[in-house]
């Protein structure tokens, strides 16, 4: 069992990037032992010589999505939902105001709750975006996630973490114990299937991403490289948000730490260009240093590109 265990172990990482040590073990009797049952095989060891064969796409898909881990739910965090309104959205409706467009990308998007709320604050701004093309597309690793998302259905549990219960009347209707969000917020959405660890060009370049709560799951190399090609897509002045309990530290990366707003982070690159959009701290000597970047980010930015 053990030796099978290091084996799947071996497998996920370098099929979703997912690290799992020994702690994890309860997981795969709560979760794979049941695939292992229904294809009727004899144990652990057969599975995972079934995958290393790499023949069964489905026996891998279904592993892989039974091994993630989707919690998510309404304006998680609060935070960078606050932050996306009040200084995310300003400061990008001022720099594309001649090509009115946005595009935003909830990059493990799970069953839809981020980029939902996301898109239910921007209808906050509709008068302001008139005549805007803004794109929300959310993608994940998992299929199954990808199918409830798209139906926009929500249990009463789940309309009740985080969301705020005029928004809840204004944009579900209400379908038995159940709640569904309105053509209209649905039709904002793009959900895509996409690996993290595959190429993610083929999405274009944003201005915001959201990256939060599956980063954790993968080790510093698989970390760097995601956030190195993530940066690449990014708007030179666009916006990148963690997870609440997720940072750069020992990480070597080409973005920075927004100065106030914590879990923001931009391009290097613009930083030093001292776009407007991050107000100057008042409490830092700012003679010498770009507009907008106190001492704290600009000390934070060196720590980060020399660590890792
Ligand atoms: C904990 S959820 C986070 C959802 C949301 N971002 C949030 O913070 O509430 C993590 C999601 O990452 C997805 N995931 C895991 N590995 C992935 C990978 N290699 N590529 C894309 N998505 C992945 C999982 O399927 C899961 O839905």
């Amino acid at each position: 069992m053990s030796q099978a265990f290091d084996a799947l172990c071996d497998y996920l990482r370098r099929q979703s990037g997912l690290v799992m040590d020994q702690s994890k073990k309860y997981l795969v009797d709560s979760r794979v032992m049941p695939i292992v049952r229904r294809e009727r095989l004899s144990g652990l060891e057969e599975l995972v010589a079934l995958l290393q064969k790499g023949q069964s796409p489905k026996l891998a898909k279904d592993v892989i999505e039974a091994m993630t881990v989707n919690e998510t739910y309404f304006f998680r965090d609060k935070a960078p939902f606050d932050q996306f309104r009040s200084v995310m959205l300003p400061a990008l409706l001022t720099a594309r105001q001649n090509e009115k467009r946005l595009r935003i990308w909830s990059a493990a998007a799970s069953t839809g709750q981020e980029a939902y709320s996301l898109a239910m604050i921007l209808e906050e701004f509709a008068a302001k975006l008139a005549g805007w093309k803004i794109d929300i597309v959310a993608t994940d690793l998992s299929e199954q996630v990808l199918e409830k998302a798209k139906k926009g259905i929500y249990s009463q549990f789940e309309v009740q973490r985080g969301l705020p219960t005029p928004m809840l009347l204004r944009h579900f209707n209400q379908i038995g114990e159940s709640w569904q969000l309105s053509d209209h917020i649905r039709s904002k959405v793009t959900f895509r299937q996409l690996n993290l660890l595959s190429d993610f060009t083929v999405l274009g370049r944003f201005d915001v991403i959201l990256c939060r709560n599956v980063l954790i799951y993968f080790d510093a190399a698989r970390k760097t490289d995601i956030l190195a090609r993530m940066t690449r897509v990014l708007a030179p002045d666009g916006f990148l948000t963690l997870g609440a309990s997720e940072s750069l530290i020992g990480l070597k990366t080409d973005l920075v730490a927004h100065p106030e707003h914590r879990g923001i982070f931009a391009r290097a690159a613009a930083a030093a260009a001292s776009t407007p959009r991050f107000t100057p701290r008042t409490d830092q000597p700012s003679a010498t240093l770009p507009p907008g970047f106190g001492a704290t980010a600009l000390s934070a930015a060196a720590r980060l590109r020399t660590t890792g």
